[in-house]
């Protein structure tokens, strides 16, 4: 079980429950990839590598090396030598040439799963996970190479990520260093991609691949509303129950690449990285770099499988706060309630409506420090404005823990006004290039956080806030991306390292502050959802998912966000209408329907909904409390997507031993003459019976997976309706 390594044959075989991946050495040291799919009993298969076939290995036939390197599916292709497809690893050494070749040398296999320094990365007990490394050379550059490969046997993943070490004497360039490859025959692929914008974030999108390359990609500094670090291929038959799925998901939050390459032989190869724009490392003599983490995955039961293994990886092996298994407080966030204008009485004011109805935290968004009143100034300058806080912060927080809420608090650390106390001292922080006038974008600037001097400095000035009173949760926003790329910390040819010095000095921030305040909730965010990676869950439990709060347009969001990431993290609350976004009027139920698929909280001015609203609220907390655990921790399932049918969406959370089902449908549009829709769910017990709580009805699970169940009664657009299946003993 795990990894085993058959020396005769020269194999490697990584065994999931489900899975198995193997990677077989050539008589040179070639590593290749020779299989990811479905679990094997046997080691063996070395004909996979086809070296048996012409053009033969380079030892056999040094004439044809390149047409070698250019077909042979290798674990971790590098660029430069003749392999024409997308390479891995580019070296420039300080003659100015690019190449580089790497052969094995040794392995080790361990229990466990070290961590990746400076990086967020999955973790497991001895029992959880093994480790394959991989050490290979390149003899000429003396450049060690080091190919991790870490098995989550329950959850059906495999992690890899790189390590590179120069153990020779010049001084070398790292010009790409991906993470992952996959070399794979082509199966008719299709590929799934997550696309989008500013509250359009994570829309599914899928298609068949054609020869040669494409990708998504960021070189913005973050992950991305746009864009988003995953890839997978899937057979055309592909569903949510049946076919093949490759996929590939990035732990990292900063530019990435992820691209399938359909090649002159019908092999495709995958591969996920740092992107390669505006990104070289210098690689000195002795010194190493840590490419991170890539998540892989392969299910031959559908997106349904791929989507319950990622979800219960991350639960159990990417999260680490203290709330993973916890119940979330509701609360109720003032930023669409108030934006910036608001004051000590403002929000006291929310805060006793709050608690009447059942409500637990209070959460102070944006505007609350310098002379903030807009969106224009004072990002740095994170003291508290006592003109509009006018009795400080630590009464403010102290009234509100009397009403008997919990506070939390909103920082955008990573920025700087223009217009801020901050720049007027220290614009040598801000990412800007000499001589330029840098781009401004929402009127701000980024930090310089390759420089440790403000990564400290803005440490400080966020944990002297939460020192000062009792603040139970932190909202990170972050609301511009990178561009302007200089820093008056970086020497000049360490310019190109920017990009990633910046992405560490954001983790070295979170690692600070979840290492001070251990009990702190946090919540990552960039402008909505543009942030919502692995790598940030590594550091928060939940991640805002997008600023567009209206329940219709958060079904695709939501349905894109859940294909990989467990419900507990995804950010939902109920907002008010008409809706923020797009003006849409929605009822007050269905919002608190689809913000139950996540998080759950609110966002509205509590003070001035309807009474009817108002109690809506209290049976929607009620419903909180009584789900909040099943949502959290149980298995979901997709049943229908709107963004396909056009009419109606539906999915399904079971709980782990099946006793329990919430069932939630949403009518997007009603649909004239029609009559019942038949519906059939999933994951249930086929020789249980479960009754359907809202009116007693007994159904046998099978009847419910095989024939169905009745949605009846629907009427008009944007209804919904929660189904609750509890299992009971006997039909009566
Ligand atoms: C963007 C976030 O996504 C919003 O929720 C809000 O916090 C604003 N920033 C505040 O500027």
């Amino acid at each position: 079980m795990g990894i085993q390594f058959s020396k005769s044959k020269k194999i490697f075989k990584l065994d999931t429950l489900h899975t198995t991946y193997m990677i077989g050495l050539t008589t040179e040291g070639y590593v290749g990839h020779m299989y990811y799919g479905t679990r094997l009993q046997n080691i063996g298969g070395e004909y996979l590598l086809r070296t048996e076939e012409a053009p033969f290995t380079p030892s056999k036939n040094k004439r044809e090396k390149s047409s070698f390197l250019d077909f042979f599916p290798m674990e971790y292709p590098t660029g430069g030598i003749g392999d024409y497809r997308e390479s891995c690893l580019n070296v420039r050494n300080e003659d100015g040439c690019l190449g580089c070749e790497i052969h094995y040398v040794t392995h080790s296999i361990q229990k466990g799963k070290p961590s990746l320094k400076g990086l967020p990365a999955s973790f497991g007990s001895d029992e959880d996970v093994m480790t394959l490394d991989i050490t290979c050379i390149d003899n000429i550059l003396q450049l060690k190479v080091i190919l991790s490969y870490s098995v989550f046997e329950k959850q059906d993943i495999i992690t890899r990520s790189i390590q590179v070490i120069n153990q020779g004497k010049e001084n070398l360039k790292l010009e790409k260093v991906y993470s992952s490859c996959l070399d794979l025959d082509n199966q008719n692929f299709e590929m799934i991609t997550l696309h989008g914008s500013w509250a359009r974030e994570r829309h599914i999108q899928r298609g068949k691949i054609r020869y040669g390359k494409q990708m998504v990609s960021s070189a913005r500094g973050e992950s991305g509303h746009q864009e988003h670090p995953f890839i997978a291929l899937v057979t055309p038959e592909t569903t949510q129950d049946y076919g093949e799925v490759y996929g590939m998901h990035f732990v990292y939050s900063g530019n990435f690449i992820a691209q399938a390459e359909l090649t002159q032989f019908d092999s495709v190869r995958m591969v996920m990285g740092i992107h390669q724009e505006e990104f070289c490392w210098n690689l000195t003599p002795k010194s190493s770099f840590q490419a991170p983490e890539v998540v892989l995955v392969y299910s031959n039961e559908g997106l349904g499988k791929m989507t319950r293994s990622l979800h219960d990886f991350y639960r159990e092996h990417m999260i680490r706060s203290p709330y993973k298994h916890k119940k979330r407080p509701i609360l109720i966030n003032n930023w669409e309630a108030t934006y910036f204008d608001f004051n000590t009485e403002k929000l006291l004011a929310i805060a006793k409506e709050a608690k009447k109805a059942g409500i637990e935290m209070l959460v102070m968004d944006d505007g609350w420090f310098g002379k903030r009143n807009s969106d224009n100034s004072s990002l740095g300058d994170w003291f508290v404005n006592e003109e509009k806080i006018t009795s400080g912060l630590k009464s403010l927080v102290e009234q509100v823990n009397e009403i008997g809420l919990e506070f939390g608090i909103w920082f955008e650390p990573e920025m700087i006004s223009p217009d801020s106390n901050l720049y007027k001292s220290h614009p040598e922080w801000a990412i800007q290039i000499p001589g330029r006038e840098a781009t401004q974008s929402r009127e701000q600037y980024v930090l310089d956080l390759s420089n440790p001097v403000v990564v400290n400095y803005t440490y400080e000035s966020v944990a002297k806030i939460l020192r000062s009173a009792p603040i139970s949760y932190v909202k990170w926003d972050m609301n511009r991306q990178l561009s302007d790329l200089g820093s008056a910390y970086l020497n000049k040819d360490s310019k190109q390292e920017l990009f990633h010095r910046y992405v560490l000095g954001v983790y070295q921030l979170q690692e600070m502050l979840i290492h001070e305040f251990p009990y702190l909730l946090l919540e990552n965010c960039s402008g909505g959802g543009a942030r919502f990676d692995p790598g940030m869950l590594y550091y928060s439990p939940q991640i805002w998912c997008s600023d567009d709060t209206d329940a219709i347009e958060r079904l695709k969001i939501q349905e894109g966000t859940a294909l990989i990431y467990p419900l507990s993290t995804i950010g939902a609350h109920v907002s008010d209408c008409p809706n923020h976004s797009v003006g849409r009027i929605t009822p007050f139920e269905t919002r608190g329907h689809v913000a139950l698929a996540g998080t759950f909280g609110y966002e509205l001015d509590i003070t001035k909904i309807s009474e009817k609203e108002r109690a809506m609220i209290s049976k929607q907390v009620d419903m909180y409390h009584k789900y909040h655990e099943l949502i959290r921790e149980g298995d979901y399932y997709r049943i229908a997507s709107w963004s396909e049918n056009q009419h109606y969406d539906c999915w399904e959370v079971v709980s782990k031993d099946k006793k329990e089902a919430l069932v939630t449908f949403v009518q997007v549009l009603g649909i004239p003459n029609s009559h019942s829709r038949k519906i059939k769910l999933k994951a249930l017990n086929p020789h249980s019976y479960y009754q359907l709580e809202e009116t007693g009805e007994i159904f046998s699970g099978e009847l419910l997976v095989s024939a169905g169940f009745l949605i009846k009664g629907m009427w008009g657009d944007y209804q919904s309706k929660l189904y609750h299946f509890i299992e009971v003993d006997k039909f009566s």
